[in-house]
């Protein structure tokens, strides 16, 4: 019996990978929601209300319905994305995309060991998987860009936290690793326009990202790789990979440069 939890698992990715889970014999999956469960969901799976990450209550309010349950995989897949200019940067954005993407994570984290969520020193480990993005890699933002700071920055943020985290939970046995989950056909992409790029760039549907991002963590990902950044697809959907490498694309799980 496994238990998984998925923190903001409404839409696109964190939805496709609670449908993949909860397909699992011997697997209960909890996904948090900001507002009531929504439909077209399994009847199996349990759903925990009221999380906002940009509200400080959000860890408390996720704990509290998670009383003596022990969880072996947690994904934090919640994430905001707007566009944003030079010329327009927009405050209250920018504080909810940090909130959500880069502060909410170390409170659910810290308040799930503590509150004995995580089970500790397990073979295979315990895994914690933090959606980060290439657009968070300083490294392959050298080719070009400009404005979108919350988005960008919150996700480069995110992967310092989860190195830091990785330190505090090694010595429980826990293994936490950042995860770009490829170019996507979501809900977020389409709301900044980059749905005329889908095509282009060979964009994941949330389902065919969610297997590849399951098979990895679930298979490849353990303590050896904790606290490291890695795109399961490969570099397909990484617009700035070859210039900023100078290699080609590579197919197949590949560690990505901070
Ligand atoms: N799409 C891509 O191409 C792409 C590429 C790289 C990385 N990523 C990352 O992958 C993750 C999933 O992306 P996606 O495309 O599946 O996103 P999406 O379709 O826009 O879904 C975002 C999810 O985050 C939840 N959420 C947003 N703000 C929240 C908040 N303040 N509190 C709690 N939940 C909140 C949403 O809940 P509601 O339904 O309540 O709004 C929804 O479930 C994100 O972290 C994203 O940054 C995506």
């Amino acid at each position: 019996m496994s238990n998984v939890l998925v923190v903001g698992g409404t839409r696109g990715l964190g939805a496709a990978l609670v449908h993949r889970y909860a397909k699992q014999k011997n697997t209960t999956v909890y996904v948090t929601s900001r507002k009531e469960a929504p439909k077209d969901f399994p009847s199996n799976v349990k759903w925990i209300t009221g999380v906002d990450l940009t509200q400080p209550t959000c860890a408390k309010t996720i704990v509290s319905q998670l009383s003596g349950v022990e969880l072996s995989l947690v994904y934090i897949t919640a994430g905001i994305f707007k566009l944003e200019s030079f010329e327009k940067p927009d405050w209250d954005t920018e504080v909810a995309t940090y909130l959500t993407s880069a502060i909410a994570p170390t409170f659910i984290i810290s308040a799930l060991c503590n509150n004995g969520n995580l089970i500790k020193k397990a073979d295979p480990p315990t895994k914690i998987i933090l959606l980060s993005s290439e657009a968070g890699s300083l490294a392959l933002q050298q080719a070009g860009g400009g404005g979108n700071y919350a988005h960008h920055a919150s996700k480069s943020a995110l992967n310092m936290v989860g190195t830091q985290l990785r330190y505090d939970l090694e010595p429980h046995g826990i293994a936490i690793g950042m995860v770009h989950p490829s170019f996507m056909r979501t809900e977020m992409t389409k709301g900044v326009g980059f749905d005329v790029a889908w095509d282009e760039n060979d964009a994941l549907t949330p389902e065919q990202a969610a297997d590849l991002v399951s098979s990895w963590t679930d298979d490849e990902f353990g303590m050896d790789k904790t606290g490291q950044f890695w795109a399961p697809r490969g570099t397909r959907d990484i617009g700035s990979w070859k210039d900023v490498t100078g290699k080609d694309h590579i197919k197949g799980a590949v560690q990505l440069p901070w």
